[in-house]
């Protein structure tokens, strides 16, 4: 069972919008694709771009350095110049408080 931390209100974070927030020495990058919220770290596995600067096609972010595209869902790399893939992490609304699943 992940421990959850609260990094935003779900006002903060429309549908379509998106925001990156430093959680404990790691930045985590949230999404809003229609309501649903999913949170990756905010770093490419192909050079450490920040991929929330990146163009979101559906599930798909582009990292902004040089192009390897994520899904935001699971983290997978879907293509070069990235193979692996970037954390994901479970997120949870409660009492209209956007919560990140973090592992210890
Ligand atoms: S740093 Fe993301 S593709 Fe190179």
């Amino acid at each position: 069972m992940p421990r959850f931390v609260t990094v935003a209100n779900t006002a903060e974070i429309g549908p379509g919008e998106r925001d990156v927030f430093d959680v404990e020495d790691m930045y985590i990058a949230v999404f809003n694709v229609d309501g649903t919220y999913y949170a990756i770290e905010d770093a490419c596995t192909h050079d450490d771009g920040p991929l929330a600067e990146g163009d979101l096609d559906g599930f798909e972010i582009e990292c902004p350095r040089h192009g390897a595209r994520f899904d935001i869902r699971t983290g997978k790399a879907l293509s070069m110049p990235a193979v692996t893939p970037t954390r994901r992490f479970e997120v949870r609304v409660t009492g209209g408080e956007i919560q990140i699943g973090l592992e210890d």
